[in-house]
């Protein structure tokens, strides 16, 4: 049975095209010219085939920096390029995703160097972790360098009953972990000092617009559940962190230089690549995120911050 949402646009697109690309996670979509603003109806189309595929892609658009901001903007307001580790030089909201992570910087202007992690959604320590990113790939290898992304609605759906009463109480603990080695290091506690984020959030978050339940899991951030015994939680995180990215949740994207990835961040997590550092190719991305709100549980329970401020939207100082 497909797990795709019931959320649906009361009638079929008249401005886009919407090629799914698996049954439960994916849709290409055409049409559209990313680079000129788009219509209301456009938009419109666009974030309900969002909201139901979860992660949408987009092809031969080559958009620059400026014209990737207009895009985003039509959809929400936009956080700084990472509330952590920086931004792109002269454009505070572009967080640029290369192979070895040199291009960001933070406001001090110190270099920002971020290990590359497994599967997450992005910045889930934050109280409002983002609501989408949108990916632009630049320059692409010409093999290797996939993304993977995972629909963690049908990763919940897929649960038994028994098992899904049970993580539907329950609570984690969301942070980053610091890069090997680098725990004693100056620069990253100068980094927990002034902008470390750490939460609480539910384990099922109730999606804000669609009102469908995801396991909100996000492998590479949530360290322990509330209230389990330290092996009780690395167990049951195991069981669940191996769940949400069977491959019947999962798609994986192959990138071609001009394609944007536009996820939704409340109901998926991704992979980034690790293969690209076995071959001498190099890998350019460019990544922006829409403010997300504070997740809420099926008991109508908010997050809860433990470190760090919310990400708001970025402000020119
Ligand atoms: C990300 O985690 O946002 C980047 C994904 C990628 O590099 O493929």
């Amino acid at each position: 049975m497909s797990n795709v949402a019931a959320f649906e646009l009361a009638d079929a697109p008249k401005e886009i095209e919407i090629n799914p690309v698996t049954i439960n996670i994916g849709a290409e979509i055409g049409g559209v010219d990313l680079t000129k603003p788009l219509s209301s109806e456009a938009v419109k189309e666009i974030r309900a085939a969002l909201l139901k595929w979860k992660v949408i892609f987009f092809h031969d658009q080559h958009l620059d920096h400026d014209q990737h901001l207009d895009f985003a903007r039509q959809f929400g307001e936009l956080t700084i390029g990472h509330a952590v580790f920086g931004n792109v030089e002269d454009y505070p909201e572009i967080y640029s995703i290369a192979k070895h992570r040199k291009a960001n910087r933070y406001k001090t202007g110190a270099k920002m160097e971020k290990p590359w992690t497994g599967w997450h959604a992005d910045i889930t320590a934050a109280i409002n972790p983002p609501a989408a990113s949108i990916l632009r790939g630049v320059n692409i290898p010409p093999y290797g360098g996939d993304t993977q992304f995972t629909n963690l609605v049908a990763a919940y759906n897929g649960l038994s009953d028994t098992l899904r009463g049970f993580v539907d109480t329950l609570r984690g603990v969301h942070k980053f972990a610091p890069p090997q080695g680098a725990e004693s290091s100056e620069d990253y506690k100068e980094m927990l000092r002034t902008r470390g984020q750490e939460s609480e959030h539910p384990l099922v978050r109730v999606h804000p617009e669609t009102g469908e339940r995801a396991l909100y899991v996000s492998p590479s951030f949530l360290k322990e559940v509330v209230g389990l015994a330290p092996r009780e939680s690395e167990q049951l995180l195991e069981l669940l962190w191996e769940h949400a990215v069977r491959q019947d949740y999962t798609v994986r994207f192959r990138w071609k230089a001009g394609d944007i990835a536009f996820w939704d961040n409340r109901s998926t997590c991704h992979l980034a690549p690790s293969d690209i550092f076995q071959i001498d190719a190099d890998r350019q991305l460019y990544r922006v995120t829409l403010v997300g709100d504070v997740p809420v549980g099926v008991d109508g329970r908010e997050s809860s911050s433990l470190l760090g401020q919310p990400i708001l939207a970025y402000a020119a100082e």
